[in-house]
């Protein structure tokens, strides 16, 4: 079965339960798998931006980072920023559609924005929301998020290795979704 950009959908679906098993234990039927970094407002102000709060690392060093991760991994890695919402939303409708993976920093869009998580819900988008900063451990108007109820996970307060942790976690559970049969 094979998806919209020619990547297969399933490895599994069209062969015997026996066989698929063996073929998802397999290596070499390992499903490709697509990642979508977004950034919303001020994260391209990282390295430069408060930073007793958000370090020294340039958003710049981040993608770069992500990139290496991301073609050890062979996974294919958009990275994005955007200071406007409906630009942001944008963003997440693309990955959501397309069956790739988000990991979202929305900035200070994460505690004001029900169009955000309407997007990820509304796409069906397999979410993971990150902060470079603990926002539980800042002020109060930062302990809520509109999209975390809709993510799989929330990684917050391990600086810019918070995106590392989510890329280690979201790429196995994109392998596990695309290996998984289809109706
Ligand atoms: C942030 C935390 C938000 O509260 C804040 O508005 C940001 C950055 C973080 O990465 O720690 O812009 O998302």
């Amino acid at each position: 079965m094979w998806g919209a950009e020619g990547f297969p959908l399933s490895v599994t679906a069209a062969i015997e339960p026996a066989s698929a098993a063996f073929c998802a234990a397999s290596e070499q039927h390992r499903a490709m798998v697509a990642v979508h970094v977004l950034n919303g407002p001020n994260l391209n102000l990282l390295g430069t931006r408060e930073p007793a709060t958000y370090g020294a690392v340039t958003l710049a060093g981040v993608e770069e980072r992500l990139k290496a991760k991301a073609a050890a991994a062979n996974v294919e890695l958009t990275f994005r920023q955007t200071n406007f919402e409906g630009e942001l939303v944008g963003f997440i409708q693309q990955a959501g559609l397309s069956g790739a993976g988000v990991i979202i920093n929305a900035g200070a869009y994460t505690h004001t924005s029900v169009a955000l998580r309407d997007a990820i819900k509304g796409t069906d988008a397999l979410a993971i929301e990150v902060h470079v900063s603990n926002v539980h451990a800042r002020e109060e108007f930062r302990h809520h998020s509109w999209m975390a109820p809709v993510c799989v996970g929330v990684i917050c307060g391990f600086g810019v290795a918070s995106y590392d942790l989510a890329f280690d976690a979201i790429v196995p559970l994109l392998e596990k979704r695309a290996a998984k049969p289809t109706g």
